[in-house]
């Protein structure tokens, strides 16, 4: 039997609001290589769950439609995703935290993380893929040859999201968003199935103080002096 070919691929897990999404999303685009959103793969069986009127403990049934998500995502001119589910664009639904709150109810389901496994690792085709999740290194791809664990301090997580809000317009207190993430922190790193930690042979980065763009160079500086990636290509 021939063996398998992989592309290379680079895995980011950390806590919510590390700045995973920005920092994949940054280097899918200098690199050209594809992207997985992984929290976009719950959010969406979530999502699913709520129009097929399928309840959030219903486990079998919420693997037989993460294992049939009829999901499409498109890249538009201006580079953005378009998520388009059962023919719908679900783009900024998705990002809602309505979403995000059904996401991390369906995520800690072990049928329904089995179910989204063969899904998320066909992602990874030639050039490259570069994803994005809480257990990107040690389950979907743990053979990853180059594994992120970004990080930010509670405080510093908390004051980025009060930032995005308020440029919706949206006032919201500080303590609350900080309380929120620690209650999510807490539920990602407890549960019983694929737990958010950092894979043994993770490089871990706190983004605490640093910009995007140092967290990009890093995460490229490390790539190139694995092999990874060409000078040409992280200039
Ligand atoms: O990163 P996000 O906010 O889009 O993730 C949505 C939810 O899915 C969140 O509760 C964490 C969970 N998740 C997960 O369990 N495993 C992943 N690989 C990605 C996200």
């Amino acid at each position: 039997m021939a063996a398998e070919k992989y592309a290379p691929v680079i895995t980011l897990d950390g806590p919510g609001g590390a700045g995973k999404g920005t920092v994949s999303m940054l280097l899918a685009k200098q690199l050209g290589w594809h992207l997985l959103d992984s929290g976009a793969l719950y959010r969406l069986v979530g999502l699913a769950a709520e129009h097929h009127g399928v309840a959030l403990d219903n486990e079998a049934s919420l693997a037989v439609l993460a294992e049939h998500l009829d999901v499409q995502f498109l890249v538009s001119k201006d580079e953005l995703v378009q998520v388009i589910l059962e023919g719908e664009d679900v783009s900024q639904e998705l990002r809602t935290e309505r979403v995000g709150g059904l996401a991390s109810q369906v995520a800690p389901l072990p049928a329904v993380r089995q179910a989204l496994l063969a899904r998320q690792r066909a992602f990874n085709e030639e050039p490259g893929l570069i994803c994005d999740g809480r257990d990107m290194g040690t389950v979907v791809f743990p053979d990853a040859p180059l594994k992120i664990y970004l990080t930010a301090t509670a405080d510093e997580r908390a004051r980025r999201r009060e930032q995005q809000l308020r440029e919706k317009g949206i006032t919201a207190s500080l303590a609350d968003l900080k309380k929120d993430i620690l209650e999510r922190d807490a539920r990602d790193m407890n549960r019983e199935t694929a737990p958010l930690r950092p894979a043994e042979d993770a490089v871990e980065v706190d983004s605490t103080t640093l910009s995007i763009t140092e967290v990009v160079d890093l995460i490229l500086a490390e790539a190139k002096s694995r092999g990874l990636i060409s000078q040409a290509s992280s200039a």
